[in-house]
């Protein structure tokens, strides 16, 4: 991996400094070389921290995406912009991460796709959580079929008061939604690529806005939580076209006494059982007549002077993007694959709102 990537930055906030300048700049490889966002002060501000000391500056990507030299561009905006940004990166010959979810509609995501074929270029979606250790170990575990045919499963993205309020997280114009696109994205992700299964048949979805003081206890205050339209809570049925059925539980404000982290997922086989949940792994089946479940140790550890510490998912995600970009091979995760998900996402909405399943030809 000796040749240099030149890359360009679109959106230049929360997860922009949260999770992909940070994780690109541990990379030997990659230069930010471009930043840009409608607030010329963050763009300033991420070329200061992690661009060359030539980085260009942009209020508009278009010229951005104009200046030749830049291979890749990561497009970090609010999700009502990830299609009309991505396509026209594509088409101009860039390779694309976007951030998830794929697009705000399911119509947005079939159009990045077909964008991504044909113009040939690489399209990925920033589902880190498959990056996750835990995530990398079930995967093999259920790759050399030791659960044997997966058919029942939860997808869990569960919290008590976790409503996000910075940004446009409360807008639904710019969002598309509450929990079912902001974190059950993830883990919906997550259930179907451990199930490698992306053939839904049926949805059936209902949505929730109930509480009576969703600002109380909220983990980041209120501003805004009080008065958003958007959903609190949702559950839904998913019915793959083998049989499998997903059971998808989410919510950013719920009266749980188990709130479950985004990312995590239940598996069930016909030999034997996997769940993530909060980044415990497990695996369980019945063994000489005795159920047994045993936890999976995904640290290295047990050396006094080392700590075992693992690459965060947000690093092992950029270094498998930009390696994919190398050395020319496919991404973790696929635009056919990320593109289902919005369309099961789309299918819970509009199932809850027209009280009818939605079935996929
Ligand atoms: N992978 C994850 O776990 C994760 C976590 C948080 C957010 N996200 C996703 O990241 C995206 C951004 O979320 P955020 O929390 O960073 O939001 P944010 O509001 O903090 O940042 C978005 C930035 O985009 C800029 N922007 C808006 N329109 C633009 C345009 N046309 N051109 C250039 N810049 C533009 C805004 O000014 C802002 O600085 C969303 O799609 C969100 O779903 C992913």
């Amino acid at each position: 991996m000796d040749r240099i990537v030149k890359v360009g930055i679109i959106g230049c906030g929360g997860i922009a400094n949260g999770k992909h300048m940070p994780s690109l700049k541990t990379i030997p490889n990659v230069r930010m070389v471009a930043f840009c966002d409608i607030i010329i002060e963050k763009a300033q501000k991420a070329a200061k921290d992690y661009g060359t000391p030539d980085a260009k500056v942009y209020t508009d990507y278009k010229e951005l995406l104009a200046d030749p030299e830049i291979e890749v561009v990561h497009v970090l905006t609010p999700n009502r912009e990830h299609a009309d940004i991505s396509i026209d990166a594509l088409y101009a010959g860039k390779h694309v991460m976007c951030e998830k979810p794929m697009a705000k509609s399911a119509a947005d995501a079939h159009r990045m796709l077909e964008a991504a074929k044909k113009t040939g270029k690489k399209l990925t979606i920033g589902y880190q959580h498959r990056q996750k250790e835990q995530s990398r170990y079930a995967k093999q575990y259920i790759d050399s079929g030791a659960l044997g045919e997966i058919y029942y499963a939860n997808c869990y993205a569960i919290r008590r008061r976790g409503t996000p309020n910075w940004g446009v997280f409360l807008n639904e114009e710019e969002q598309g939604g509450g929990p079912i696109i902001d974190i059950a994205t993830h883990s919906l992700d997550l259930t179907l690529y451990l199930m490698n299964n992306y053939e839904p048949a049926m949805v059936i979805g209902k949505t929730h806005k109930k509480l009576e003081h969703p600002e109380a206890g909220n983990i980041w205050g209120d501003n805004g939580v009080s008065t958003t339209p958007l959903e609190e809570a949702a559950c839904a049925m998913i019915v793959m076209k083998n049989g499998a059925t997903i059971m998808l539980e989410t919510s950013w404000a719920l009266n749980t006494d188990e709130p479950i982290a985004e990312g995590s997922c239940r598996l069930c086989g016909s030999k034997a059982g996997l769940s993530i949940k909060n980044d415990r792994l497990t695996v369980n089946k019945v063994e000489y007549g005795k159920p047994v479940v045993t936890d999976v140790d995904v640290s290295v550890g047990g050396v006094a002077f080392y700590s075992g510490a693992q690459a965060s998912p947000a690093v092992t995600e950029a270094h498998n993007w930009i390696r994919s970009v190398i050395e020319d091979t496919d991404p973790v995760v696929l635009p056919e694959q990320a593109c289902v998900v919005s369309d099961i996402l789309e299918a819970i909405y509009t199932s809850s709102r027209t009280g009818k399943p939605v079935y996929f030809d």
